[in-house]
C-alpha cells in the first residue's frame, strides 16, 4: 500500500520570535511511519517540527504551519491508499503575524486575536473514495464519546482515542493507552502498549480494512 502519515505538532507564528504550538513530540507518528515501512509499504511522512531521526526508507516532507501541512496532504492524498493523521495540528493561528518582534509596552496584558486553522481531515474527506482514513483523538477525560463525534464529522474509518491526562499515555511518552473506535461501531479497549507496538497494530488494522 501507499500510506500517508502525518506526525508532530504544527506551529503558527506570532512574530519572528514566538509561535503557538502544542506538546506533540512526533513519537507516535514516526512509529507508525516506521512500522508501515518495515511491513513492506511505501510511506510518505509529513512531519511538523520534531527532534527525531527520519525513519529509514520513508519519504519525509517537512512542514511548519497547518497550512503547509494541509498543502502537503493535498499534494499526496490522491496517490495514497491510506491516510493516518497522527499530527497534532494547531487549531488556532494569530489573525495577524507581526513582521517584527512584539515589544513590551507599558501594558500588563496583550490580546492576540486567534482564527481557526483549516481542519485537514475535513478538507480532504471529499477525496476519500475507498481510501482508509485514520484519525487520532487526544482527549482530557473519557475519550470514546468525543472520538465517535470526530469519526462522524471527519469521515474516518478508525479513530485511535486516548486520554492524555493519564500519566502513562500521550505526549512525549513511549507508551499509549488507547481505544480503537471503528466506523461499524465496534470499540476495542487496548492494553497499555509501547508506541512501537501500537503503531504495528494501527498499520495491521489499516491493511485488514483495505481488504
Ligand atoms: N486534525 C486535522 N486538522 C486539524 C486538527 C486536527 O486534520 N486542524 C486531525 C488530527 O490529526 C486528528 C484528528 O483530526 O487525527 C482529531 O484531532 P484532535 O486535535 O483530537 O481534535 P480536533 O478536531 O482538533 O477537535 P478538538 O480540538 O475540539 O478536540
Amino acid at each position: 500500500m501507499n500510506i500517508l502519515v502525518t506526525a508532530g505538532p504544527t506551529r503558527e507564528p506570532i512574530d519572528p520570535v514566538r509561535f503557538i504550538s502544542n506538546r506533540s513530540t512526533g513519537k507516535m507518528g514516526y512509529a507508525v511511519a516506521s512500522a508501515a515501512k518495515k511491513m513492506g509499504h511505501e510511506v510518505t511522512l509529513i512531519s511538523g517540527p520534531v527532534c527525531l531521526s527520519e525513519p529509514d526508507g520513508v519519504e519525509v516532507v517537512n512542514v511548519v504551519t497547518g497550512r503547509e501541512m494541509l498543502e502537503a496532504v493535498e499534494g499526496h492524498i490522491d496517490a495514497s491508499d491510506a491516510l493516518i493523521m497522527v499530527a497534532a495540528v494547531a487549531d488556532w493561528r494569530p489573525r495577524r503575524v507581526s513582521m517584527e518582534k512584539i515589544k513590551k509596552t507599558g501594558e500588563d496584558a496583550l490580546t492576540l486575536e486567534l482564527h481557526r486553522t483549516a481542519d485537514i481531515l475535513s478538507v480532504v474527506k471529499e477525496r476519500k473514495g475507498d481510501k482508509i482514513f485514520v484519525g487520532f483523538a487526544a482527549e482530557t477525560g473519557h475519550p470514546v464519546d468525543e472520538a465517535i463525534r470526530k469519526m462522524k464529522d471527519k469521515g474516518l474509518d478508525l479513530v485511535v482515542a486516548n486520554d492524555i491526562m493519564r500519566s502513562d499515555s500521550g505526549f512525549g511518552l513511549d507508551t499509549n493507552k488507547v481505544f480503537f473506535i471503528e466506523r461499524n461501531g465496534n470499540i476495542h479497549d487496548l492494553p497499555l502498549l509501547t508506541k512501537v507496538e501500537l503503531a504495528g497494530k494501527i498499520v495491521e488494522w489499516v491493511v485488514g480494512a483495505s481488504g
